[in-house]
C-alpha cells in the first residue's frame, strides 16, 4: 500500500506515495531541508491517524517543534493528543555543575567523556532498543530518525561500524513502521551501507548555479518496486513547508 508523504509534488515522482512499512534514506547537505521533510511526513501521517515519532539524536526538540510549527500550526495539538511524538535520545547530559566538578577531578576531557556513562554518545543498539520500546508502547506507524550520522563515526573500526549500521537498519525494518532515516550527504558518490540497505534513497541538494544563485533540489536515487523520476527537481520552502517543483536546468 502507498501512503502520502505530505510533501507537495513528491508523491507524483514515485507512483503516488511511499510504500507502507518500508525504510527510506533521506540524505542532504546542511540546511537542505531534511528535518523539515521528516517532520512534514510525520505530521501528514498523524493527521490521517498514523501515529508518528521523531527521534532526535542531535537536534533540540523544542527548537525543531518551534521551527516546524511555523509551517503547520496543528503540530502542537497533534503533540498534545499523542498523535505526534518527539523523542529525545541524544546524549542527555548538559554542561553545568557536573562538568565543573568533573574538571576538578578529571581534567582530561577525553577521559571524562569516556568514563561517564551519561556523557556517552547513543549507539545503534541503544537507539534501536529505545525506539522498539516506544513503537510498541505508542503504536507508532511513521518514524523519522534525525540523524543516522549521529550514531555513525563513533567507532575507530570502520568495518564493525558498517556491520553495526547494517544491523540497525535491518532491525528497524522489523518494527513495521514507514521509516525515514535522515543523514548528512558528504560525498554523493560515496556509497554507504545505509544507501544499499534502504528500500529507497532520496537526495536533497543545495548548490550555487553558474549565475551564483543558490538552487535547492530533490532527487530520487533509488525506490525499490517503483517506477520513479530520476531528475533534479526544484525544492521550495513555502508557507506550508517543502514543495517539489519543476525540472532544474542549470
Ligand atoms: N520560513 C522559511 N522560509 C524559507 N526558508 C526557510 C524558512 N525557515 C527555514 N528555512 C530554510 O530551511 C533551512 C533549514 O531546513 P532544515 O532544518 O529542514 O534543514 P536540514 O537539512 O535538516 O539542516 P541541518 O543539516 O542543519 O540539519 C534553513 O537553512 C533555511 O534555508
Ligand atoms: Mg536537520
Amino acid at each position: 500500500m502507498r501512503i502520502k508523504s505530505g510533501i507537495e509534488g513528491f508523491d507524483a515522482l514515485i507512483q503516488g506515495g511511499l510504500l507502507q512499512g518500508r525504510q527510506y534514506l533521506l540524505s542532504g547537505s546542511p540546511g537542505s531541508g531534511k528535518t523539515t521533510f521528516g517532520v512534514q511526513f510525520l505530521a501528514a501521517g498523524s493527521q490521517e491517524g498514523e501515529i508518528g515519532a521523531y527521534i532526535a539524536l542531535s537536534e533540540m526538540i523544542g527548537i525543531v517543534v518551534d521551527d516546524m510549527s511555523g509551517y503547520n500550526p496543528k503540530i502542537n495539538d497533534l503533540i498534545k493528543s499523542k498523535k505526534l511524538l518527539f523523542i529525545d535520545l541524544g546524549p542527555s547530559i548538559h554542561y553545568g555543575e557536573y562538568d565543573e566538578m568533573a574538571n576538578l577531578i578529571t581534567p582530561d576531557y577525553n577521559q571524562q567523556s569516556n568514563e561517564n556513562p551519561a556523557n556517552q554518545a547513543p549507539t545503534p543498539f541503544s537507539v534501536f532498543k529505545e525506539v522498539e520500546k516506544q513503537v510498541k508502547q505508542f503504536g507508532i506507524k511513521r518514524l523519522v530518525i534525525d540523524s543516522l550520522s549521529s550514531i555513525r563515526f563513533i567507532s575507530s573500526d570502520p568495518a564493525s561500524e558498517e556491520r553495526s549500521i547494517g544491523r540497525f537498519i535491518r532491525n528497524l525494518k522489523s518494527l513495521g513502521c514507514t521509516t525515514i532515516l535522515l543523514s548528512e550527504l558528504t560525498k554523493p558518490d560515496a556509497y554507504t551501507i545505509e544507501q544499499f540497505a534502504s528500500h529507497g534513497v532520496i537526495f536533497l541538494h543545495n548548490f550555487m548555479n553558474k549565475h551564483g544563485k543558490m538552487i535547492r533540489a530533490l532527487q530520487v536515487i533509488k525506490m525499490r518496486g517503483t517506477k520513479h523520476d530520476c531528475e533534479l527537481r526544484s525544492l521550495e520552502f513555502s508557507d506550508k513547508g517543502l514543495k517539489v517543483g519543476t525540472l532544474i536546468n542549470n
